[in-house]
């Protein structure tokens, strides 16, 4: 199958597609939607895969006999082989989701692909409802003001015993995951770290650059937290701003992200002024 070019673009307003997330506004349309599709049941990567830094094989694909793909409508099913394995319904029209009708059609490719869980997906330009918000925030070389807190590169750090620590108390915020990593070797960009008289406090990373399914530069997702005995101080502000500086100087144009609506990172990321690009809602499906 091939997309339609006016029936995506009348109804995917929000830039978060199947198995990719988050992507540049620039970048919808129907060639990275063919381009998705054609790596469906292949395992393979994408070239602008975030996933691919962490991952073997791609573990979601989308099920491209069912798709449904019209004027007002289109609908992306997709496995998800991570656990139990999941359906995912990304779901781009004019409205909110039917629910009736898509519980009808979940239970139909659920019972065809042997998932145990499913969930619709779809986006919104309003908060309320929301689980994400996805924000955007370009690289330029004039915002960054002088840092007066202690940020450093984990590899040079005098603290660096302090990091497991740091990370194993983090482990909710994935740094029990990257922290594994670096000891397996994987990691390859630099891990920011910030330092208060007890140590390692904050970090952020692995910072690297890839380039986009449009051919810009960009930052893929990375792991971002302050302790929370050391939150509201500056470190997170001085941290995010000195991954950017490092994030333009290594020629990125640009970084998006998703911020779960309510939290201290939502308030954070609009407080470093980052564009808001739309806004992202997961439905889980019983049955
Ligand atoms: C997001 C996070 C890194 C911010 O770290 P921090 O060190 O507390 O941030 P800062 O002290 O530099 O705060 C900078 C500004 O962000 C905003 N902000 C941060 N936390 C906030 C909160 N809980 N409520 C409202 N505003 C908040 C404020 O504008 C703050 O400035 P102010 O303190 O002068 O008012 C931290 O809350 C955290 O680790 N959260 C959990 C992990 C996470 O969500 N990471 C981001 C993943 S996308």
């Amino acid at each position: 199958m091939r997309f339609r070019e006016e029936w995506l673009s009348a109804v995917v307003r929000v830039p978060y597609v199947p198995t990719l997330g988050a992507v540049h506004p620039d970048a919808i349309g129907a060639i990275l939607f063919d381009a998705i599709a054609s790596v469906a049941g292949t395992g393979q990567f994408l070239p602008y895969d975030k996933d691919a830094r962490w991952l073997a094989a791609k573990d979601e694909q989308v099920i491209t006999g069912e798709v449904i793909h019209a004027p007002g409508l289109t609908v992306i099913p997709a496995l998800n082989t991570r656990g139990q394995g999941t359906l995912k319904v990304y779901h781009y029209g004019h409205d909110r989701p039917d629910m009736g009708q898509v519980a009808e059609w979940a239970a139909k490719w659920r019972a065809t692909y042997g998932t145990r869980s499913a969930r619709v997906i779809w986006t919104q330009d309003q908060a309320a409802g929301a689980r994400t918000r996805l924000m955007l925030k370009n690289y330029t070389p004039s915002d960054q003001q002088p840092r007066e807190l202690r940020i450093t590169d984990l590899d040079t750090c005098p603290a660096a015993s302090t990091f497991p620590a740091f990370a194993a108390e983090m482990a909710a915020d994935g740094f029990a995951f990257l922290y594994e990593q670096v000891q397996l070797g994987t990691v390859t960009g630099p891990i920011l770290v910030a330092l208060d008289e007890d140590g390692i406090v904050g970090a952020v990373g692995p910072l690297s650059v890839m380039t986009d399914a449009i051919g810009q530069r960009t930052v893929p997702p990375q792991y971002f937290a302050v302790h929370p005995g050391y939150r509201r101080k500056g470190y997170g502000r001085a941290l995010w701003r000195a991954s950017t500086t490092r994030g333009e100087a290594m020629g990125a144009a640009y970084k998006v992200l998703n911020a779960q609506v309510g939290a201290a990172a939502e308030r954070f990321y609009e407080s470093e002024g980052l564009t808001t690009l739309g806004y992202v809602c997961i439905h889980e499906i019983s049955g």
